[in-house]
């Protein structure tokens, strides 16, 4: 009998979090996109402005992050010694521009990076969810 469980299954491919379909290669290549976006893309000067010359270091912190929250090894914690955002973001303005403007990046991280339609409705919830956490003014 052919029976490959599907409908007890919560989604079509088969993972459960981001992690999961993704990999840490995976993510490490979104966060480069991510920053490499961000780096030449008018549209998100404003927030490019606040962060150092070299974003190298970035690509690496914000793949670190994403990889714990995505659900993967608590990698960022064991380093950092927290996954809390609110005090890194303490000396930069972030309205809903800001965070609108870290959101398009994402966004068009996960389209040249390939992600599926079912990652992207997975992440879009938590995502806005996360960006608007990190906003600290109206
Ligand atoms: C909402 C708009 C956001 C803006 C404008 C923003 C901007 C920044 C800036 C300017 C830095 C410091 C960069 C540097 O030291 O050169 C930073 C650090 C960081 N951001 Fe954001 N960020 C935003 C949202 C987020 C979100 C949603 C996350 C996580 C999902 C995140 C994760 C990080 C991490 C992990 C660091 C490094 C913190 C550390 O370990 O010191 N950011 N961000």
């Amino acid at each position: 009998m052919d029976n490959n469980n599907a409908a007890e299954d919560n989604t079509m491919s088969g993972y459960n979090t981001p992690f999961e379909a993704l990999g840490e290669e995976g993510i490490r290549q979104l966060t480069s996109a991510f920053y490499d976006y961000m780096d030449t893309a008018p549209e998100v000067a404003q927030i490019r402005a606040m962060h150092g010359k070299d974003l190298g270091p970035m690509k690496e912190r914000l793949a670190e992050y994403l990889i714990s929250w995505m659900g993967g090894p608590q990698i960022y914690a064991e380093k950092y010694g927290s996954m809390c955002m609110t005090s890194p973001h303490k000396p930069y303005a972030i309205g809903p521009a800001e965070r609108d403007q870290w959101l398009l990046c994402m966004d068009q991280a996960l389209e040249q990076t390939g992600a599926d339609e079912e990652l992207k409705q997975m992440l879009k919830g938590p995502m806005f969810a996360i960006a608007d956490m990190v906003r600290n003014r109206d």
